[in-house]
């Protein structure tokens, strides 16, 4: 089932926990709904469920606009992050809720449920726990079992929110690696809610990122990382640093010495230079930007150098290879690999939580 969301604005108030989001998910698709605490993402799922009412826009399950449609006619498959399972049934009768629940003529026959409890018990590799209770089992095979409930109903879409953020690393990553093998098996239109951008990368065809209710962007991994499109985003998702900088006539200045960066695209006025640290390479001095590194530092694999630049010493990151003969204090020449510009009054985000 494909998605569309288009132009869906959410207030609570006067306060917008969404503006203006238009996104369409493709059939089949898992999309990553990507932010920090209080960005929007249990609202916008919440809205595709039909558990939550939009102001305006719409949002369309294939050729339908269901924007007014209740969440039974949505047929949607929900995990939450505290979705707590049924403690007074089994497990193999929380799996079976749902088709118990429909009526009479859309229920399918006792033992065609306990055939579907079977086959889901084996698709989440549970299939010795259907006659334990929930109080019975771990955190994470609690959560399995919550999407076995989930998929029970043969949904058009699935909707998961943050459904491993309680549980500890290690097992978030199996669940992580699970999840995505069930997808490729099941084909569900996924949707899937976190704040951890490790996960999200790791997990999603797509990532959408969302900040203060307003979508910065949505594209593969690899975009996202590579070719972000907001300064928020750039921030947001792995390391970068920024240089305050004026465009004049397509060429950065930097405390009135013009960078040797070729030609830029961005209009004239005040802006940032965002670069990662992955994409700074150090040259002989002379060339490029002009640096002197302050500060060296082990990290993992690679080493971090913090670079001064210009008059008024702006402080960037490089990763550089360990072996590189290089010690604090020398000069050196900057060479980004790659970089963005943007207006310094486009939104950004310094904190992200
Ligand atoms: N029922 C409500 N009434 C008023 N404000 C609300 C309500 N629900 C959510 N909000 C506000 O809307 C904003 C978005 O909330 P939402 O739950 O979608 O964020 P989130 O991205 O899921 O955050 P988290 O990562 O913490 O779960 C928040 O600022 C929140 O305080
Ligand atoms: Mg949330």
């Amino acid at each position: 089932m494909e998605l569309k969301i288009r132009h869906v604005s959410k207030d609570y108030g006067t306060f917008a926990a969404l503006h203006d989001v238009s996104l369409d998910i493709r059939s089949g698709e898992l999309v990553a709904l990507l932010g920090p605490s209080g960005s929007g993402k249990t609202t916008l799922l919440r809205a595709i469920a039909g558990l939550e009412t939009i102001d305006e826009g719409q949002i369309f399950f294939g050729g339908t606009d269901a924007s007014r449609t209740s969440i039974q006619q949505r047929n949607v498959g929900f995990v939450f992050q505290h979705y707590a399972l049924f403690r007074h049934m089994k497990v193999a009768d929380n799996i079976a809720f749902g088709l118990r629940a429909r009526d009479r003529s859309r229920r399918p026959h006792e033992s065609e449920i306990a055939r579907k409890v079977k086959e889901l018990l084996e698709l989440v590799q549970l299939p010795e726990l259907g006659d334990r209770y929930p109080a019975q089992l771990s955190g994470g095979q609690r959560q399995r079992v919550a999407l076995a409930r989930a998929l029970a109903i043969e949904p058009q879409v699935l909707l998961l929110d943050e459904p491993f953020g309680a549980l500890d690393a290690q097992v978030r990553k199996d669940l992580r690696r699970w999840l995505r093998a069930i997808h490729e098996e099941t084909g569900h239109t996924t949707v899937f809610v976190t704040h951890d951008q490790e996960e999200a990368l790791e997990l999603a065809d797509r990532v959408a990122v969302l900040s203060k209710g307003e979508l910065q962007q949505i594209g593969t991994p690899d975009d996202i990382y590579d070719r972000p499109a907001t300064p928020f985003v750039y921030a947001f998702i792995g390391d970068s640093s920024f240089l305050p900088i004026e465009v004049r006539g397509g060429e950065a200045v930097l405390d009135r010495s013009v960078l040797p960066l070729g030609q830029l695209s961005a209009p004239d006025g005040q802006a940032r230079l965002h670069v990662r640290p992955q994409d700074v390479v150090l040259r002989p001095t002379g060339e490029g930007v002009s640096g002197r590194v302050t500060l060296l530092r082990r990290t993992g694999a690679f080493r971090r150098a913090d670079i001064e630049v210009g008059d008024a010493r702006r402080r960037i990151e490089a990763q550089l290879p360990p072996e590189l003969a290089i010690t604090e204090g020398d000069e050196v020449g900057l060479h980004f690999n790659r970089f963005a510009v943007f207006p310094s009054d486009a939104p950004h985000s310094t904190a992200p939580n």
